[in-house]
């Protein structure tokens, strides 16, 4: 049994969707795929082509998420009858901020459930993926699972969910990982001591997120590139109040910014390291992406697909 789950990138609404924002965010064309099959092993086996083979029962942390998901999924379902091996294969950079371990609780909570003969339940499902990603980051506010599972673009809110924004044509966006891995724990244990520090300004940057994400919903679906633009170079300064960005970070986004080739950038995810997304005028997007890969080998054109999980 074979799932594939794709990465994603916040476009606006990061650390406030926690604490009640709407957010924005997209599915990306980089996925993970997770195999299950039976073992003649005496137990069952996790191997991840960006890691080493490792055992299941092992208590190596970077497999938590995954054994959290195995755990739950056998808890649902019941287990299988022989043991499994679980194989995980992801196109997503680590620690990358683009939704990598929520790409993989995706689709190995779909392939497991699948593979002890079970229909997918979607909220199910989003249930037993949250699981795996509260252990890579105690208090998530869902936006990875969702935009995952679902695929698209979702305008997302804690409390009322998901909505799908269709897009009436194409966008491009850039992603450039920093190279740095990001802690999102760690920055979200941050961001809520600023909150402690300036409640009532922190409360009305969340309110400020949410507005600006609803416009940045209106804003994709009309293809309204320079405003979808500024709405994300007007976050990244958010953003950067509550100690997301890095030096490193406002450095990448200078550089996409320069010789007028973007409307717009920010930090996606946590921040901290991660990645950066721009939005490049369509004719520059290709000249863009040369420029900056150049420096940064993991950058990518983000075409956004409709496709969330999917099984084969
Ligand atoms: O883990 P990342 O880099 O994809 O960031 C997740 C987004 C946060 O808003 C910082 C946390 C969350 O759970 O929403």
């Amino acid at each position: 049994m074979v799932a594939s789950a794709p990465g994603k990138i916040i476009i606006t609404g990061e650390h406030f969707v926690v604490h009640g924002s709407f957010a924005v965010a997209a599915a990306i064309n980089k996925r993970a795929r997770v195999s299950v099959s039976e073992t003649d092993q005496s137990r069952s086996l996790i191997y991840s082509k960006n890691f080493q083979k490792s055992f299941l029962s092992s208590n190596d942390g970077r497999f938590f998420a995954l054994k959290t998901v195995a755990s739950k999924v056998f808890a649902e379902f019941g287990k299988p009858r022989t043991p499994v091996l679980i194989k995980v294969d992801s196109e997503i950079p680590l620690g990358s901020g683009l939704g990598s371990s929520a790409a993989v609780s995706v689709a190995a909570a779909g392939a497991l459930t699948r593979f002890l003969g079970n229909e997918v339940d979607k909220d199910k499902l989003l249930e037993i993926a949250s699981e795996g990603e509260k252990k890579v980051h105690g208090n998530p506010s869902g936006i990875d699972t969702e935009t995952s599972l679902n695929g698209g673009v979702l305008l997302f809110n804690k409390k009322s969910g998901s909505k799908s924004i269709p897009l009436t044509s194409a966008i491009k966006m850039i992603a450039v990982f920093s190279g740095i891995k990001r802690d999102t724990g760690k920055l979200v244990k941050k961001v809520a001591l600023k909150r402690k520090e300036s409640p009532y300004f922190f409360s009305s940057l969340v309110d400020s997120s949410s507005f600006t994400s609803l416009e940045v919903a209106d804003a994709l679906s009309n293809g309204d590139l320079p405003y979808l633009g500024s709405l994300m170079s007007a976050s990244q300064c958010a953003l950067a109040w509550i100690g997301a960005s890095t030096v490193k970070l406002d450095e990448l986004i200078e550089t996409a910014l320069e010789n007028q080739d973007c409307f717009g950038a920010k930090l996606t995810g946590a921040g901290g390291g991660g990645s950066i997304i721009a939005l490049p005028k369509p004719e520059k997007a290709e000249l863009l992406l040369e420029r900056i890969s150049k420096k940064y080998r993991d950058s990518f054109i983000v075409s956004i697909p409709q496709e969330g999980l999917t099984f084969g």
